[in-house]
C-alpha cells in the first residue's frame, strides 16, 4: 500500500519524505487555503515546490465545475509538473473531463466520491485513481471502510486499472483498517502516519535498555 499525505504544508510534507515513507501527496483547495496559497499564479508555484520534496504523485485540484473549465485548469495544471495528478470532482462533467484526459494520458484522481455507483463510473472512463471519502461517510454514519473494500472487491472482479486511494483519513486505525481491505493507497494526515509508530511497550523497553546500558558502561 502506497502512503501519501493529505497536506499542502511543506513542513509536513518534508517530515513525512524524511520518515522514508511518503509515496505522494494530495491536496484541495481547502487545505490549500490553510496554508493561505492565494492566486493561481501562487497557488502553481506551491504545487512546483511540493513536487521538488516529493518524488511521487502529487494531486491537484480543479476549481471549475464545466466541463471546459476542468479541461483548461487541468491541462495547466498537468503542464507544472511531469508528477502532477489532476484531480477532478465526481460530477457529470467531472467524468466526461477524465474521459478526456485518460485519452490524452494526463492522470486524473476521481475525488468526492461516496458511492460504488461513482467508483464504477470513475474506473469506466480509466481514471489513475478514485478516492473514496472515508472519514465523512463516518461522519453521517455510513461505513467509510467498508465502501473502500466494495471499491477494491469490484475493481478486482473486472480488472480495473484505476488505484483505490483511500482520502478523509481521521486517524491511525483507518490506516490499518485500509491495509486490511486492500486499498491500493491511502492518503493521510502526518499525525496519523506518526500514529503508526506509537507503541508503550516499545518506549518501556527502549527505556530500560538504555538504562541497563549505562549501568554497565556508566
Ligand atoms: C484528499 O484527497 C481529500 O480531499 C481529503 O482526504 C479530504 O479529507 P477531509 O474529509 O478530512 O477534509
Amino acid at each position: 500500500m502506497k502512503f501519501f499525505i493529505d497536506t499542502a504544508n511543506l513542513a509536513q510534507i518534508k517530515e513525512a519524505c524524511d520518515l522514508g515513507v511518503l509515496d505522494g501527496v494530495t491536496t484541495n483547495p481547502s487545505l490549500m487555503a490553510k496554508e493561505g496559497i492565494k492566486g493561481i499564479k501562487n497557488q502553481h508555484q506551491h504545487y512546483i515546490d511540493i513536487c521538488r520534496l516529493v518524488q511521487g504523485d502529487v494531486s491537484a485540484e480543479v476549481i471549475a465545475t464545466d466541463y471546459e473549465g476542468m479541461i483548461r485548469e487541468g491541462e495547466e495544471l498537468a503542464a507544472l509538473n511531469e508528477h502532477i495528478v489532476v484531480k477532478i470532482p465526481c460530477i457529470a462533467d467531472g467524468i466526461k473531463a477524465i474521459k478526456y484526459f485518460t485519452s490524452k494520458g494526463i492522470r486524473t484522481n476521481c475525488t468526492l466520491v461516496f458511492s460504488a455507483g461513482q467508483a464504477l463510473l470513475a474506473a469506466k472512463v480509466g481514471a489513475t485513481y478514485v478516492s473514496p471519502f472515508v472519514g465523512r461517510l463516518d461522519d453521517v454514519c455510513n461505513d467509510g471502510i467498508g465502501l473502500v473494500a466494495r471499491i477494491v472487491e469490484m475493481y478486482r472482479a473486472y480488472n480495473f486499472k484505476t488505484q483505490v486511494l483511500a482520502a478523509s483519513i481521521r486517524h491511525t486505525q483507518h490506516i490499518i483498517q485500509c491495509a486490511e481491505v486492500g486499498a491500493d493507497v491511502v492518503t493521510c494526515p502526518l499525525s496519523a502516519i506518526k500514529g503508526l509508530l506509537n507503541h508503550p511497550l516499545t518506549d518501556a523497553g527502549l527505556a530500560k535498555f538504555l538504562a541497563d546500558y549505562q549501568k554497565t558502561n556508566g
